[in-house]
């Protein structure tokens, strides 16, 4: 099986990915990378296991657009997604992907990207730091944090779910919680909750395998 792992930034999750495919516990192959950052350390944790990489940035889209011009930017994303999928689609070398996991994303996956995707039948998989339907969006960790301590909220943690067109919000594959501290640090909760990540990232990926047809 091929894996196609989706990076914005530093690739803690995509790295349990890459251990856990070395060590036997994913039984499937990550055939490829792409990040939406050409200076995500995620990118260097790929190189390193020997991965194929592929950068794909929406600034370059943006470079000439004036913030203001919303129509042309607007236009600009639309053109982002549809060559990220077909980039995806059309690739001759790193094979077919049969599952895409976005690890650590932090770009909206458009109808325009998700549409063709669901039309090759090759779902794709999300990991967002909060509880399903909680703190959707960016973030998540912050605004979770605040809740808790605020005592708004008396558990947090991440989820893996199937990426739909609503964001943040398909079917969880797996859900992970902490507690809530009362006096805790950002810094010790969000600690917290990027350790479930990565024990997620895993269970979640090898579910989604284990339902492909
Ligand atoms: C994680 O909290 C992930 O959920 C969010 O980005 C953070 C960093 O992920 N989307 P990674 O270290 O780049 O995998």
């Amino acid at each position: 099986r091929n894996i196609l792992v989706l990076i914005s930034g530093n690739g803690s999750n995509l790295q349990a990915l890459i251990d856990a495919s070395l060590n036997g516990e994913l039984p499937a192959k990550i055939s490829w990378v792409i990040s939406s950052s050409s200076t995500a350390y995620g990118l260097e944790r790929a190189s390193n296991a020997s991965i194929p990489t592929a950068i794909h940035e929406l600034k370059n889209y943006y470079k000439d657009i004036p913030k203001s011009d919303k129509k042309a930017r607007s236009d600009a994303r639309k053109k982002f997604n549809l060559d990220l999928v077909n980039l995806i689609l059309n690739d001759k070398k790193n094979g077919k992907p049969d599952l895409i996991v976005c690890a650590g994303w932090m770009l909206i996956l458009s109808p325009d990207f998700l549409a063709p995707l669901e039309k090759a039948k090759i779902p794709i998989i999300n990991l967002h730091p909060s509880l399903p339907g909680k703190f959707d969006g960016i973030n998540a960790i912050e605004r979770s944090y605040k809740a808790g301590q605020e005592g708004e909220i008396d558990e947090g943690g991440c989820m893996i779910h199937k990426v739909i067109q609503e964001v943040d919000a398909g079917e969880p594959l797996v859900v992970k919680k902490i507690n809530v501290v009362k006096g805790e640090s950002l810094e010790s909760w969000e600690n917290r909750i990027h350790q479930l990540e990565h024990v997620a990232i895993v269970e979640g990926t090898i579910k989604a395998l284990q339902e492909l047809i």
